[in-house]
């Protein structure tokens, strides 16, 4: 709707050009908002004021001009001016029933996506396999996960790159702890992170084991078989600890979206090569580096991309190097999303701009680094165990589930275990994962249990409440709404405005499909979710007072309850039928 009013506003200014009233050359961003209060119509443009200068008019004039130049078109049924020259536009109320009418006979739920569909690689999770994945791997996770996901509803290929961290020298000491294990190392790396805390111990406190370790990554980067064995070993375990996060928290992530670092190695001498041969290259205290004029740290000093240490090692931007020309070479991909922390802003700014001026990827390609902030304790601190460990997200998920158990229990005593079970693993993980998703990416947010599971507010036990308030109205009727006919009307005021933002689904999807932005979506179905409530108050669907009026009625609630349930699949979450 906001596209067919920017081009209606579009084909009023090259009428004002053609007539004189404006003059030629004009190419304004014409901006379309959704606005608040229905009553000021239901979206609205600045335009008048944008152009009023140019075009030497009040803006009122302006305004006044351009609505007299709008082509006529079925679906908006009024167009006023508003304030100091806003045109606010009113959607007429069958065109928007009919498009309902349109949502509601697509299983697609009428979500096209803006634009051509691409190939979008999603760097997502990409955990570091030397230790247990810890909080600070959820975020990069979920968020990349309900991304992900977006994306394909709208028809994109999505590549899901799992770029693990499986290499570098930490490994050395990782191998030499093994070979001393006389047990089995299966159930000794059932802990990872103790398992790296004592290898590290013994590093810190034997230079015997030092050199060993450090002798191991040589003759490991050698290609020593028996290395590689214990390696590969070592890593495979540590995957399977992730993959069982993974399941748990119901991403879409597995075995064949991994590749780790170590899958870039051979291509590294190369990447170096190929720098050197574009004059990119320059030697600083015997490191290789790419230095670039507009990066600078605050005396001036110039800042390097290093991408080969003085002792042949390469590093971290190497590899993201080798990796983004995969990316496009092999995969061919349109768009590279990166779920990386913000505080690796500034690496992945610079490795994109090596990456363009070596040539390593195409023209067309969108390399994107969709940061995310710190996920803090309650007290707005760094998130830490009570003795100021690590917390390991499979502990903190146990502890959700517990908590939704204890709290679903307590609402409905009545239920029995597997179905209480089942109930709080989807509103326990759910939570979790919302709380996560519900706040702009780039800020810092408070993992707070109370909060995340509270019934009221932007929570997810709120929007999977709200989704079976839905299911119980068909529950009751014993029917489904393919077996019920008639036609959506929109009388009420609550109807309206359930409807117009029910119309809004698609957009909203695209948003967060363009900007990797959950949060966005989150917002919407909460808002989806009140407006049904004042819906479900004050039009009565079961006692309504004639036949039509309800079917209409259960048509708006079907449709509310697909977008609920569409959105939330989007977010990663499971819905349930009864809670
Ligand atoms: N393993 C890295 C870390 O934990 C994140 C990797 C992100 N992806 C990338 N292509 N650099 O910090």
């Amino acid at each position: 709707m906001k596209d067919s009013i920017r081009h209606l506003i579009q084909q009023a200014l090259t009428r004002l050009t053609a007539e004189g009233v404006l003059p030629e050359g004009l190419t304004p961003a014409i901006q379309v908002e959704n606005t608040k209060d229905k009553s000021h119509g239901d979206f609205a443009s600045n335009i008048a004021l944008m152009l009023a200068k140019p075009a030497g008019l009040k803006p009122r004039e302006l305004a006044e001009k351009l609505i007299a130049a709008l082509p006529a078109d079925p679906a908006v049924s009024k167009v006023e001016i508003a304030g100091p020259g806003f045109l606010n536009f009113f959607q007429n109320r069958d065109a928007l029933a009919q498009r309902l009418e349109a949502a509601l006979a697509d299983p697609h739920l009428a979500v096209r996506k803006a634009g051509a569909a691409q190939r979008v690689v999603v760097d997502l999770s990409s955990p570091n396999l030397a230790k247990e994945m810890h909080v600070g791997h959820l975020r990069s996770t979920i968020i990349g996960d309900a991304v992900a996901r977006a994306l394909e509803f709208l028809g994109d290929t999505v590549i899901r790159q799992n770029h693990v961290g499986d290499w570098g020298t930490q490994f050395g000491m990782l191998l030499a702890y093994l070979q001393d294990q006389p047990v089995e190392c299966e159930t000794d790396l059932g802990d990872l992170e103790q398992f790296y805390r004592a290898a590290k111990k013994r590093f810190d406190e034997s230079a015997g084991f030092a050199d060993r370790a450090r002798g191991l990554v040589v003759k490991l980067q050698a290609g020593d078989p028996e290395c590689l064995r214990l390696w590969q070993r070592f890593n495979e375990i540590s995957l399977a600890h992730c993959q069982k996060v993974y399941d748990r928290l119901g991403v879409k992530l597995g075995p064949a979206d991994v590749r780790g670092e170590s899958a870039y190695n051979a291509d590294l001498a190369q990447i170096v090569a190929d720098l050197e041969a574009r004059g990119l290259l320059s030697e600083s205290d015997g490191a290789q580096c790419v230095f670039m004029d507009e990066y600078q740290n605050a005396e001036g000093k110039p800042l390097p991309v290093i991408v080969q240490k003085a002792d042949g090692g390469y590093l971290y931007a190497t590899t993201d190097l080798a990796a983004m020309r995969y990316r496009s070479q092999t995969l061919k991909a349109d768009r590279v999303l990166y779920f990386v922390d913000q505080r690796q802003a500034l690496h992945f700014q610079m490795a994109f701009e090596v990456a363009r001026r070596a040539g390593f990827v195409h023209e067309g390609m969108d390399l994107e680094h969709m940061g995310f902030g710190t996920m803090n304790g309650a007290d707005g601190r760094p998130f830490k165990t009570r003795d100021g460990g690590t917390v390991k997200l499979i502990d903190l998920l146990d502890e959700a589930e517990l908590r939704a158990y204890a709290l679903v229990k307590g609402k409905n005593p009545e239920l029995d275990e597997a179905e209480l079970r089942r109930i709080a693993r989807a509103v326990g993980i759910g939570a979790v994962k919302y709380a996560d998703l519900s706040k702009h990416r780039t800020s810092d947010y408070s993992f707070n249990f109370e909060l995340m599971l509270s019934f009221e507010g932007n929570t997810a036990p709120y929007l999977l409440y709200a989704y079976t308030r839905v299911a119980s109205i068909f529950r009751k009727l014993g029917k489904e709404i393919a077996e019920i006919g008639g036609q959506i009307d929109l009388q009420a005021e609550q109807e309206q405005a359930l409807a117009a933002k029910l119309a809004q689904f698609a957009e909203v999807v695209n948003a967060v499909a363009a900007k990797g932005t959950p949060h966005v979506l989150c917002s919407y179905l909460y808002e989806l979710a009140g407006l049904f409530s004042s819906f479900y108050e004050h039009c009565p669907i079961l006692a309504a007072e004639d036949e039509a009026v309800q079917h209409s009625r259960l048509r708006l609630a079907a449709l509310t309850g697909r977008t609920l349930k569409q959105g939330l699949e989007l977010l990663g979450l499971d819905t349930l039928e009864r809670m």
